[in-house]
């Protein structure tokens, strides 16, 4: 695996990648790599012939009060991570290689979409997360980028920017990858407690719920909407949003149907934790 630091290193090694005529996917990450993030390798490995992976912790999608700087890093163990995965190429970009000038003029500011479920809480972060996915999109020009379904909001306005400003790369969600007992892997899970981690199951437990609730043929949202805030009014997390949301246009539905989102955040101890599931299980009356 080659491990690069400047844009003009990537760009030499994906025009050499397309003169041998291969395809490219890119998998961008924070880093601090967990089986999630290498899942997103293995599915950009069956899509493409040779797989990127960005490492950057983004400044511009952090608000003032948040853990830009107690993010964890290591990237001697994640390098080691990727290359064993199959990684081709490993990008860690500095600060300054990313932003040579700064706080940028121009910045991808969604219209839509961005302002509720983790938008209403944290303003800014959209604006930073597709401005930095849109600068390594022009930086790798990938074929195809993968994103985890965790971050649904997210993946969801990737896929829009892509689509609306002509990108020309496909974007590919896989599904989110679960600790056995049920807790989404998270780079954030190792800011937990013992007591908080066993905390933390209520998440997954409460929209596990929702997912059987739907396969038994519920369809009114509110129902599902009142099973997450009550299985997530337990002392010790702080609840922030249960939603039950249209996974293309993230507004809340009345009825529920296949491929709808039941989404959560929640405060565990300090940690913020998001989580979601897909309805896709066998509904009486699907909506
Ligand atoms: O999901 C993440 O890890 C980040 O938001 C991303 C997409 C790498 C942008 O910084």
């Amino acid at each position: 695996m080659q491990v690069v630091s400047s844009r003009s290193d990537v760009r030499a090694a994906v025009a050499a990648a397309r003169r041998d005529g291969l395809r490219v996917a890119l998998v961008p990450t924070m880093g601090y790599l967990h089986d999630g993030h290498l899942a997103l390798v293995d599915r950009a490995r069956e899509l493409a012939d040779w797989v990127a992976m960005s490492i950057f912790v983004n400044p511009l999608q952090f608000g003032p009060s948040e853990d830009l700087d107690r993010y964890p890093r290591d990237l001697e163990r994640d390098a080691a991570l990727a290359s064993a995965r199959g990684v081709d190429l490993l990008f860690a970009p500095t600060r300054a290689e990313m932003y040579p000038g700064g706080e940028p003029w121009v910045a991808v500011i969604p219209e839509h979409g961005a302002d509720r479920l983790c938008g209403a809480s944290r303003p800014r972060h959209f604006r930073g997360v597709l401005t930095v996915v849109a600068k390594l999109l022009g930086i790798f020009a990938p074929d195809v980028a993968v994103f985890g379904q965790k971050d649904f909001q997210q993946a969801t306005l990737i896929r829009r920017m892509a689509a609306d400003l002509d990108l020309g790369v496909d974007i590919e969600v896989v599904p989110t990858v679960r600790e056995p007992d049920g807790l989404a892997l998270s780079s954030r899970n190792v800011y937990l407690t013992n007591g908080d981690r066993e905390r933390a199951l209520a998440l997954s437990r409460a929209l596990e719920g929702c997912r059987s609730l739907f396969a038994a043929g519920e369809v009114d949202a509110e129902v599902l909407r009142a099973l997450l805030r009550r299985s997530l009014s337990t002392e010790g997390i702080e609840l922030e949003y249960a939603d039950v949301v249209d996974p293309e246009t993230l507004q809340p539905q009345i009825r529920v149907g296949r491929g709808t989102v039941c989404a959560v955040a929640a405060r565990v101890g300090g940690t913020r934790l998001i989580d979601n599931v897909v309805l896709a299980g066998i509904s009486a009356d699907p909506a």
